[in-house]
């Protein structure tokens, strides 16, 4: 295994130390080489650092309190608000928030047939690979990220601030870290595969 692979944790404790635009810069790099259906290359960055930064983060809270309040875009979520609280407290701690929209995507309140689904399919398949490959270069020059999709929980107020065209896809917190985590379990292999011959 690479040893990347091995080495990348979330990270969700951050120094105060900036990351430079050119260390960035390499990091969006390494997600534009990722592999894409069609190679359409859905993902489009919205970078954000200080005040933009933390505007982002308080349009995520006031999303968490409607979802709160009841006007909740995801009703059968709520035990999961505490836990995107938490995530807007790392947002907030570290430099660096990226955020990743698909400029062909349909936001996820509104329907989609068979064909259209399978592009948002394959385009969200194509933003994975575009975040691990950011996450992977991440970790290979020593700094730390966290893949955020709890922003679904503000998905309105962070899609109206972000003004970024199709649908918001995922956040990518990137800083120095400021813990070493040990590895989160995973299923052992033999569990999670079935082979067949013949
Ligand atoms: C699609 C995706 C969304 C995630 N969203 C969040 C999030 O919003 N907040 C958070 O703290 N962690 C989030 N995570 C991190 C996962 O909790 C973490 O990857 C998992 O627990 C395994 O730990 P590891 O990344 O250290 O191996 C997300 C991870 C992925 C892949």
């Amino acid at each position: 295994m690479i040893p990347e692979i091995s080495a990348r944790r979330s990270i969700r404790q951050y120094t105060g130390e900036p990351v430079s635009r050119e260390e960035i810069l390499a990091l969006l790099e390494a997600g534009n080489r990722a592999p894409s259906a069609k190679n359409r290359q859905p993902w489009r960055f919205l970078v954000l650092t200080g005040k933009a930064k933390a505007e982002a983060v308080e349009a995520m809270r006031q999303g968490i309190a409607r979802e709160r309040q009841g006007d909740a875009l995801l009703p059968g979520s709520t035990r999961h608000l505490a836990g995107a609280e938490y995530t807007a407290r790392i947002m907030e701690q570290a430099p660096v928030v990226i955020f990743v929209a698909n400029p062909y995507g349909t936001p996820p309140c509104q329907p989609l047939d068979p064909e259209e689904r399978v592009y948002e399919l394959a385009n969200l398949q194509s933003i994975g690979a575009c975040i691990e490959n950011i996450c992977l270069e991440a970790a290979a020059r020593g700094l730390g990220t966290l893949w955020v999709c709890d922003l679904f929980f503000a998905y309105e107020e962070l899609s109206r601030l972000a003004g970024m065209e199709g649908e918001l896809a995922a956040a990518i917190v990137v800083g120095h870290p400021a813990e070493t985590p040990s590895p989160r379990p995973r299923r052992k292999i033999e569990d999670i595969v079935e082979w067949r011959e013949n």
